[in-house]
């Protein structure tokens, strides 16, 4: 069968994002507003400037990226998806408004995307930008061109995967399209949102999300420098805990300064400070998930043992924080020490491997609202583009 074409749309949160992707995972056009600025003085995103925003930029990020995409008119594409839940309500609504009359207008399919499920779907995208030789950490890297194989297509179901987003933090079994359970949750803040705080004590840019200045000022600290508790190291489950953690950094904080006094910590914190915070907050926010995650490994290995059923040894990790470079490379060696616990690790099939999107595909934008919904289209699933709902929540 022929490639076909779906321009995706997200506005779930504050990035307006539309995109082109072709059914072979090749990404046609893009176009991202993100709103990091609009937001920036309140230090959080605020509902009502961002649909503002949302509405200011869609119509511009939706024919910019059909035109990048090479086409002159969206009769020339072949689907319409758009992220219909979770998020803010009023945000959700300007993509989905947009989406649902383009595919009444056009008269094309519709497909309402479910956005833990686009963040999940997008460690399968193949990709064509990099070379095969990029591949180490990305087991799906390779050039489109090679699709043909379905070998190397992508990462098969039943897979594991690790969803760290400003708004989830969880690890559930991926067992089909709109089949997951979840393993896995946090009991309180996301790792996002952990990031996010620790961004806005230390006084670091926080519009469109603190993780990226945090990350960066950890490689200029010392990951031990700072004590911290490790979040739920006794428990025998798969869920998370940020709240502890965050606390515990403002006291290490407030413990370094010698004041208790609410505030302006980041005045009185050198820079070196700092930076040995971020670091040693990375470092063990990291060791959590490591925790949590090793023993959802270990658990599904063992249910395999004592039920059967299909085998499963790959690991999506995606959402927003999956961008972070730290947190790559450690859940990389994760995997290789738990493949090589192995009785026979000779075995390929025994080895734990890892699949987690480019860094700017693990953050909101379009691409990943087409990309789930030709992941829909290609099993038979699309929906009535004459809805007007949206999902603030969406199980
Ligand atoms: O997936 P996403 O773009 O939006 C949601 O669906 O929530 O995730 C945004 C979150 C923000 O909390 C942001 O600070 C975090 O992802 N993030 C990072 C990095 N890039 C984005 N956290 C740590 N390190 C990064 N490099
Ligand atoms: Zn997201």
């Amino acid at each position: 069968t022929r490639p076909f074409t779906v321009l995706g749309i997200e506005s779930s949160c504050d990035d307006t994002g539309a995109a082109v992707v072709r059914s072979d995972g090749v990404i046609l056009g893009e176009a991202l507003a993100s709103q990091g600025d609009i937001h920036e003085q309140w230090g959080g995103v605020v509902p009502g400037l961002a649909r503002d925003a949302h509405e200011d930029a869609i119509d511009r990020i939706v024919d910019l990226a059909v035109e990048r995409a090479g086409f002159s008119s969206i009769q020339e594409i072949d689907a319409i998806g758009v992220t219909i839940g979770p998020g803010l309500e009023i945000c959700l609504r300007v993509g989905a408004t947009k989406a649902r009359e383009l595919a009444q207008t056009f008269q094309k399919p519709f497909v309402g995307v479910h956005h833990l499920e686009a963040h999940i779907l997008m460690a399968r995208l193949p990709l064509e930008e990099a070379s095969p030789s990029t591949a180490t950490t990305n087991n799906f890297v390779f050039p489109a061109t090679d699709l043909v194989h379905e070998t190397v297509r992508t990462m098969q179901f039943p897979f594991l995967a690790l969803l760290v987003s400003g708004g989830h933090c969880q690890i559930m079994k991926c067992l089909d399209i709109g089949k997951y359970s979840i393993i896995g949750g946090t009991l309180d803040d996301s790792l996002g949102e952990a990031y996010d705080k620790v961004a806005r004590l230390l006084g670091l840019p926080v519009g469109g999300g603190g993780g990226p200045a945090v990350e960066a000022l950890a490689k200029q600290g010392d990951p031990t420098a700072v004590p911290l508790p490790i979040p739920l190291r006794n428990r025998k489950d798969c869920d998370f805990s940020f709240a502890g953690l965050k606390t515990a950094v403002r006291r290490a904080a407030e413990k370094i300064c010698d004041t208790e006094m609410d505030g302006n910590l980041e005045d009185l914190l050198t820079d070196q400070d700092k930076a040995n915070i971020a670091a040693s907050f990375q470092n063990v926010a990291i060791k959590h998930i490591e925790q949590r995650l090793e023993r959802a490994m270990k658990m599904v290995e063992q249910e395999e043992q004592e039920q059967g059923g299909s085998k499963i040894r790959s690991l999506a990790v995606v959402g927003g924080v999956a961008a972070n470079q730290e947190l790559r490379a450690r859940l990389e060696t994760l995997c290789e020490r738990c493949s090589s616990s192995q009785d026979n690790d000779d075995d390929e099939e025994d080895r734990w491997k890892m699949f987690v999107p480019p860094p700017r595909l693990c953050t909101d934008q379009g691409s990943m609202s087409a990309w789930a919904a030709i992941e829909r289209i290609m099993v038979g699933s699309t929906d009535d583009p004459t809805s007007r709902d949206v999902y603030a929540r969406y199980p």
